[in-house]
């Protein structure tokens, strides 16, 4: 399908890479698809980025018809720029919108998409150590009516966005604070996918944790309340007695990308990785005896993230001494290291722009 490009010409003012934080500053364009039942996926475009218009009664605005997408763009070190996985997104954004009855999209038309939007505006991927440009694909039901039915009209747009750290911290370890009052997902919900409404659900919980100085909270199960699951933006991994252990995906929590690659990495370095059932009561033990001896998450936009305390019921933990722990210091040299160009990618993981 022909991608049809209208240039922005009033571009703007490139920011500093000192002052980029995370999804404040946007590109000059953006991408978009339109799906109607009628003509399925058509008018592939990439156009001034500019505020949308729709209609009041559009489904996205009343039923949160909305799934999305997170991804970066690396400026390598030879001055070219790469993506990392780029098809495990655009998988997983049609595992998403199958389970909210929105449309699918060819693979290979996702990624032509994708890739000609980057190379449109890679001029803006920074080139400061640790920034990359964020891509951001959303795709949502657009019909004008009040009626509660899958949808019949839908868009598929792809911004970008320059940024530098997700948590002020960096790379220095953050606090989380596991919450056992609200939960996120439950299972036969939406908690796989990545739905707008399931960060709406999170944000009483992680606006309480701010408050209290916590950068996020560890989500438990929604039945028992008994099981780790995710954190806020990320997912979550556990040294415990020199074994790896991560929640398995049982349906509640997002497949991460940045997971999966950390097993991936994790199991070609011979370490012992477990994804299974993991409850506080077995964290909590592994704190109080000294077994556990690294917490981090790891996600898209958080990289890898030392987790240094973890509060639960009021009582806090320290994790790793506060300090950054060598499993996870190693994971985000490897992974930073491949998606930056700097190391050898053995994993076949990057696609060249
Ligand atoms: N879990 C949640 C809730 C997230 O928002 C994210 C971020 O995308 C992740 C996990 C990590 O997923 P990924 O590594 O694919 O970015
Ligand atoms: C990502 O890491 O890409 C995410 O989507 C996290 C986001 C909610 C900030």
């Amino acid at each position: 399908m022909e991608i049809k490009f209208i240039e922005n010409v009033n571009k703007k003012v490139k920011p500093e890479a000192s002052t980029l934080g995370f999804g404040k500053f946007f590109t000059d364009h953006m991408a978009q698809i339109t799906w109607s039942q009628e003509k399925g996926w058509h008018n592939p475009r990439i156009v001034p980025f500019e505020n949308l218009s729709i209609h009041p009664a559009s489904t996205v605005l009343h039923y949160g018809a909305e799934i999305f997408e997170g991804l970066k763009a690396y400026r390598r070190k030879d001055g070219g720029v790469q993506l990392f996985r780029p098809m495990e997104n655009i998988k997983r954004l049609n595992a998403s919108a199958e389970r909210l009855c929105l449309p699918t999209i060819n693979e290979d038309l996702a990624l032509e998409l994708l890739t000609e939007f980057v190379k449109v505006e890679q001029a803006w991927t920074p080139y400061q150590e640790g920034t990359s440009l964020y891509l951001r694909p959303f795709l949502f039901g657009n019909d004008e009516t009040l009626g509660v039915h899958s949808v019949h009209n839908a868009e598929l747009i792809i911004i970008a966005s320059p940024v530098g750290s997700y948590y002020k911290e960096g790379i220095n370890p953050v606090k989380i604070m596991i919450e056992d009052e609200d939960v996120r997902a439950v299972r036969g919900g939406t908690g796989f996918a990545k739905c707008g409404g399931n960060y709406a659900a999170s944000t009483r919980a992680g606006k309480r944790a701010e408050d209290k100085g916590y950068a996020q909270v560890l989500w438990l199960d929604g039945v028992e309340r008994k099981y780790i699951e995710e954190v806020g933006a990320m997912n979550v991994m556990f040294k415990i007695n020199g074994t790896i252990v991560t929640p398995m995906l049982s349906g509640s929590i997002l497949p991460g990308i940045t997971r999966k690659s950390c097993i991936e990495v994790l199991k070609s370095k011979g370490f012992k990785v477990e994804e299974r059932l993991l409850s506080i009561d077995e964290l909590k033990n592994a704190m109080a005896s000294g077994a556990l001896e690294e917490a981090f998450g790891c996600g898209t936009a958080a990289v890898v993230s030392p987790i240094g305390e973890l509060c639960y019921q009021g009582v806090k933990y320290e994790v790793g001494g506060g300090k950054i722990g060598e499993v996870t210091q190693m994971l985000y040299d490897t992974l930073t290291g491949i998606q930056w160009g700097k190391v050898e990618d053995t994993f076949g993981w990057t696609y060249k722009i």
